[in-house]
Order: C-alpha cells, then sequence, then structure tokens
C-alpha cells in the first residue's frame, strides 16, 4: 500500500506491504514542500505540489497507482453517538437522517463514515448501540486529488489524520481497564508537525477526540525569522540549533522513562550562535503557545468526561525531533511522554531503503505510516 501525506514541511510517500501479521516498510520519499504550497493540510499550489511530488516518486522509483490520503482540519467531526441497532448497510442509510443533527455543512458535499463501537441496553431496556460518526468536508480533499490526477494515481483510502496516527501507534496504547472505578484511562497522541498539531485520544484503540491546532514548527521559525532580519532557511537552522533548553528541575522519574537513544539532545556545535539569548526565548514562546492550546483541549475534554485520566502522551511528528521537547512537555503537562516511533513493529526493506535517513526522518512519516497500514 501507497500513502501521501502531504505536509506545510514536506511530502511523504510511505509503501508498506504485509508480511504474516505485520508489515514491511518497502519504499519511502521525502521531498521539501515548495514555500507556501501547502498549509494546515490544504494544498494552495497545486502546480507547485505536482511538480515536487512527480520528482519526488521519479526519483524513488515508486510507481503503484493507487494511494491512501488524509484530512485534516478544524472542520473534520468526531462524534460518538447512539442509534438504535442496525445493520451496516442500514446505518449508512440512516445517516443522512442521523449526521445533519452533528454535522454543520451539507451532506452531499461531506464524506462520511459511521462504525458501530458497541451495543448497549438503556435503561429502559431498549437495545441500542454506539456509533463512531466522522464527517469532512469533501473540499478539503479536492486540491489533492487534483495533484493526484496530474502524477495518474488513484485515490484509495481517503482516512482522518487521527486514524492514521491511531493504527501508527498501535504497539503503544494503553489497553482499556476492566475496573470501572479506574476511570477512564486515554492516551494522548501529540503529532506536532510544521504547520498543524494534530491532538487525539484514545481508550484502548478507540479515537474518543480529536482537535488540530493550526500552529506548528514554522510558526516558530517565522517568529525568529521576523524578529531577527534573516531568511526563512537560516532561522529554521537556528531554531532547530538552539531547541529548548531543560526546565530547572528535571523530574528524575522521566529520564528512565526516555529509552536513551530516543533522547533528543543538542549536538555540540564549535561556533558560538550569534543572539543565542533572543533565539532561545523567542523559541521558548512559540512552544509555549503551542502548548497552551493543547491544554485547552485537554481540559476542555476533562470537563465533558470528568472520570478521564491522560496515561500518557504518545509524541512524534517533526516537532518531536526539537531537543529536550519530551521532557518539558512531561514537566508543563505532569503526564508521561513517550518519544513514539512509528516504524516499531515494522521490518525494513534494507535493499531500497536509505536506513540512515529513515532514522533521521522517522517521527515525521507517523501520519504516512498509519495511512500506509490501511488496506482498505
Ligand atoms: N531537530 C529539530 N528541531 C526543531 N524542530 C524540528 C527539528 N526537526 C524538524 N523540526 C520541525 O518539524 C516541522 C516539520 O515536521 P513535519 O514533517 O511533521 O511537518 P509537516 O507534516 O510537513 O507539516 P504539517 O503536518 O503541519 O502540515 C518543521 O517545523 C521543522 O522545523
Ligand atoms: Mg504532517
Amino acid at each position: 500500500m501507497l500513502a501521501i501525506d502531504f505536509g506545510a514541511r514536506s511530502i511523504k510517500a510511505v509503501q508498506l506491504s504485509r508480511t504474516g501479521d505485520g508489515y514491511r516498510l518497502d519504499n519511502f520519499g521525502m521531498v521539501l514542500t515548495p514555500p507556501g504550497s501547502v498549509l494546515h493540510g490544504e494544498i494552495k499550489d497545486v502546480d507547485a505540489v505536482t511538480q515536487a511530488l512527480a520528482k519526488m516518486l521519479r526519483k524513488k522509483g515508486i510507481h503503484e497507482r493507487n494511494v491512501n490520503i488524509s484530512i485534516t482540519g478544524q472542520k473534520v467531526i468526531v462524534r460518538e453517538i447512539t442509534t438504535p441497532i442496525m445493520n451496516e448497510k442500514e446505518l449508512m442509510d440512516g445517516l443522512q437522517w442521523e449526521a445533519p443533527k452533528y454535522v454543520p455543512y451539507d451532506l452531499k458535499e461531506s464524506l462520511l463514515d459511521a462504525k458501530k463501537i458497541e451495543e448497549l441496553e438503556e435503561k429502559e431496556g431498549n437495545k441500542m448501540m454506539k456509533v463512531l460518526l466522522v464527517a469532512a468536508p469533501k473540499s478539503l480533499v479536492n486540491q489533492q486529488i487534483e495533484v493526484l490526477k496530474n502524477v495518474k494515481i488513484q485515490p484509495r483510502v481517503v482516512d482522518i489524520v487521527s486514524n492514521a496516527q491511531i493504527r501508527a501507534f498501535e504497539n503503544y496504547l494503553t489497553p482499556v481497564s476492566p475496573n470501572e472505578e479506574d476511570g477512564n484511562k486515554m492516551d494522548v497522541i501529540l503529532s506536532m508537525g510544521a504547520s498543524t498539531t494534530e491532538i487525539t485520544l484514545i481508550e484502548g484503540d478507540r479515537l474518543k477526540f480529536t482537535r488540530t491546532i493550526l500552529k506548528g514548527g514554522n510558526d516558530i521559525t517565522r517568529l525568529i525569522e521576523k524578529k531577527l532580519e534573516v531568511p526563512f532557511n537560516e532561522a529554521e537552522i537556528l531554531k532547530r540549533r538552539i531547541g529548548l533548553s531543560l526546565p530547572v528541575e528535571p523530574a528524575k522519574k522521566e529520564e528512565s522513562e526516555m529509552p536513551p537513544e530516543e533522547k533528543t539532545s543538542r549536538e555540540p556545535e564549535e561556533d558560538a550562535i550569534p543572539n543565542e539569548e533572543e533565539i532561545t526565548k523567542l523559541v521558548k514562546n512559540g512552544v509555549h503557545d503551542i502548548f497552551n492550546e493543547i491544554r485547552k483541549s485537554l481540559n476542555y475534554y476533562k470537563t465533558q468526561y470528568q472520570k478521564v485520566t491522560y496515561q500518557r502522551i504518545i509524541l512524534s511528528g517533526g516537532m518531536a525531533a526539537m531537543s529536550n521537547i519530551g521532557q518539558v512537555l512531561k514537566q508543563q503537562f505532569g503526564i508521561t511522554v513517550v518519544m513514539a516511533n512509528p516504524l516499531k513493529g515494522i521490518t525494513v526493506n534494507q535493499n531500497d531503503v536509505n536506513l540512515e535517513n529513515l532514522d533521521k526522518y522517522k517521527r515525521c512519516l507517523s501520519t504516512a505510516i498509519g495511512l500506509a497500514k490501511r488496506e482498505r
């Protein structure tokens, strides 16, 4: 299966195949996104993206002609609803009556999905079922389809980023506790990209809530670009070199929770960085701005469902490579942070894949990997 993920920083392609009960990564490719041509998961310049993608696919020798793609953004709706018991076909037919209660845009112009989660009995004895409703406007994916048409590829599955994230990190999820008194233990998948930060709340392997924050690493780079009046690319390098400073008193416990090879730390650099203090402050402010939005979402969900405890934050996306971000996140939120590797449980075709690059960029690949895991 081939998946393509159109990011604001880079466009990624991942090719997986099934091996018994696991997966093998056969190929992957990445290309820098032409500046300004993708923002918040939407393609703004079809021609520029087409050219970049075509070049990357050619270079990587990716010839598969069916692809899985994703949608994201604040218009994506995820809701658990309760309906009378019905089969899959009846459910899909019934959606045209049920969905308008939750979906504020034209259903004819939407992608709709509904999945039975479980059956339950209401107080009056009525048998009902819990259904997960997912909706998004088709317009979010129109430009992606146009780009794919230009490179002669057919979209196979369109899924929401959160579902891809859950599939990418299935090995990291906390099993549901059978003990009701424990309350609802949930995991948080946090994917921090260049223009978006995706929060996915999961119980067991069930998607419960998702929110897209329209902020990411590019916004931090832009702070540096503006303040120091340097080109964007230079600001990007400065941001990566400086990273985040460790909290004053790092929590001892958390250090051991981070496997040593996953720990990010600043490379020793020969030359001093001009304006180091100022950049340090800008990076810190930029990160905290995003953290504040994350906090709002976690608090919002908790006030709706009081018995929720967040077990751990499964961190991914390019921003996860920022030095010390895991430690700072853990200190700020008081939740265990796992630097997650979306390649966990996946073997790699070592003949065709550059392992060094794969290791370097694996954090950016979680959406594409999760998408490629989906077979239908
Ligand atoms: N070592 C690093 N230190 C700090 N930031 C980093 C580092 N490596 C990558 N990043 C940041 O990660 C971001 C890119 O991540 P990613 O590839 O996940 O984004 P994207 O998928 O292109 O964007 P989006 O999903 O938001 O459209 C960039 O903002 C980049 O600056
Ligand atoms: Mg992304």
